[in-house]
């Protein structure tokens, strides 16, 4: 929400005073004055004028999973294990999962409860790229990589994928990067060929990678620098 809003909310400021405020840069978001009525107020942000706190701001939080098979990229499922339950941390509820992986699909998850963040991570606009490793059933031809080189139509969404880059490692395996998360998106993609997807791995999603010291279903957060990179 921006600052002006943020504070002209509050039942003690009126519009007029909140421009005052700021003109006379009274406000601190996050420690740093700012007089930008359009400057950005999280529920993270602490929010100050002159020395008195108006919003503590709650922790971000985030966390960087190794998906095992056989769990539910939910935060919660009636009859299976979720990705949330291997996390061991207070306050679970407001976590929410950057990008889901099939039951079976493995690898690199991310869990925050910073919505902006996820969203950066996610959005096709931001062209992060989602890095798979994937296993056929049938041989990978070279007129897979034109394939998705070019866009996929997709009559379900009505929609073209955007291009994908796949590197062929074997006779039935692949590296395959692609920008966006649709539904079954790879497994689409190779279904294209008539080529079933038996093994997918998420290794990587833009800057971060799946840390090779996380065994299956282990966690750990992220470090301030990975927070940053997205
Ligand atoms: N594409 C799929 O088909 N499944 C996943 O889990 C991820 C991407």
């Amino acid at each position: 929400m921006r600052v002006d809003r943020f504070l002209s909310n509050l039942p003690r400021f009126n519009r007029k005073q909140v421009r005052l405020l700021l003109v006379e840069k009274r406000v601190r978001v996050d420690g740093t004055i700012v007089s930008d009525p359009h400057a950005e107020v999280l529920e993270f942000s602490r929010v100050e004028v002159d020395d008195e706190v108006l919003q503590v701001g709650k922790p971000a939080r985030y966390f960087m999973l190794h998906k095992p098979p056989g769990c539910v990229s939910a935060t919660r499922d009636p009859q299976h294990p979720t990705v949330l339950d291997l996390i061991h941390e207070a306050d679970k509820n407001d976590l929410h999962i950057a990008g889901r992986l099939d039951f079976n699909t493995t690898g690199l998850m991310l869990i925050t409860n910073d919505g902006t963040w996820s969203r950066r991570l996610t959005q096709p606009q931001t062209k992060l790229p989602k890095v798979y490793y994937v296993e056929t059933e049938q041989e990978i031809t070279a007129d897979y990589a034109i394939t998705f080189a070019k866009g996929l139509y997709f009559a379900f969404e009505d929609l073209t994928t955007q291009p994908a880059e796949l590197v062929v490692l074997g006779a039935k395996s692949a590296r395959l990067s692609i920008v966006e998360g649709r539904y079954h998106q790879v497994k689409r993609m190779f279904g294209h060929f008539d080529n079933k997807v038996l093994r997918l791995h998420r290794e990587r999603m833009g800057p971060l990678l799946l840390d090779d010291a996380l065994k299956p279903g282990e966690y750990r957060p992220l470090s301030d620098e990975e927070i940053r990179l997205i």
